[in-house]
């Protein structure tokens, strides 16, 4: 096939409708042109950390109007942006996998162009790790100080499924995804890079996994292993088998 004839239509005129409310001569100049890639996995190199970045924006914007539907504990609203921002995050998860068919070869080659950059310098990432903290502080104040509730009450002693558990759950639904997008992460560096190697910055890529360690709300975790201790102690350390003793 003719490229130059197709890498053209690729690219498209821009002065159409769609494309210009789309935006899509921007977009599509994004990556670089395709007589500079440095081999055939540079597109979706570029293709997929842009669209990252994209789904971190959009889901960064709707933290902020969760955020506000929070203090106004309009509780469906925040739930419905919840349920948007659980997709954008499984999405970058699944999207991820789409790396996972460059060779270890092709992305040192890629690297060679990358300079000092590095994935800490994300600012799709950057603006949500410093969102989840007044997140927290807006449900502790309007669903659970407000109204005199406990984390505990809420998920045991007092528990009826009620808007601060269903927001609780939501919370923690986020912090999972997130957990579970370093986890994946992780999994495409042991395949492409390895896990002993220098990153760019030449620090080990151990700093990764005290990241994947992190909780961005670790009283919805510890409740889960303090109810199971305090149920727990109804059978004492060890437990009768359910057949009854032989
Ligand atoms: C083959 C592909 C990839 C490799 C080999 C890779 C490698 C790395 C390495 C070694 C680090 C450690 C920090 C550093 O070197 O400065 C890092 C951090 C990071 N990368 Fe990637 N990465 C890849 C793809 C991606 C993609 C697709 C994203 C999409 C958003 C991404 C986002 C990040 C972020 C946000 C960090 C900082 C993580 C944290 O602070 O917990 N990376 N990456």
């Amino acid at each position: 096939m003719d490229r130059k004839h197709f890498y053209e239509i690729m690219n498209g005129e821009g002065t159409l409708d769609y494309e210009l409310y789309l935006n899509t001569k921007s977009l599509l100049s994004c990556q670089k042109q395709f007589s500079d890639f440095c081999n055939r996995d540079e597109l979706q190199f570029q293709v997929v950390h842009q669209i990252e970045e994209l789904w971190m924006k959009l889901i960064g914007y709707t933290l902020l109007d969760i955020d506000d539907f929070l203090q106004q504990q309009n509780t469906n609203r925040v739930l419905t942006l919840f349920r948007r921002v659980h997709i954008a995050q499984q999405l970058m998860i699944d999207q991820i996998a789409l790396l996972e068919t460059m060779s270890p070869k092709e992305y040192q080659e890629i690297r060679l162009n990358l300079g000092n950059g590095s994935g800490q310098e994300s600012p799709g990432f950057r603006v949500l790790l410093k969102m989840y903290q007044p997140l927290w502080n807006s449900f502790k104040e309007h669903y659970l100080d407000k109204h005199g509730l406990t984390v505990e009450q809420i998920y045991n002693s007092g528990y009826t499924h009620g808007e601060a558990y269903m927001v609780a759950e939501a919370l923690a639904e986020f912090d999972g995804l997130f957990q579970k997008f370093r986890y994946h992460h992780m999994q495409l560096i042991f395949r492409t890079i390895g896990i002993g190697a220098k990153s760019l910055k030449g620090r080990p890529v151990e700093i990764l996994e005290e990241g994947m360690r992190q909780q961005f709300f670790p009283e919805l975790w510890e409740i889960r292993h303090q109810m199971t201790d305090l149920w727990g102690t109804q059978y004492g350390v060890k437990r009768d088998p359910l057949g009854g003793h032989h």
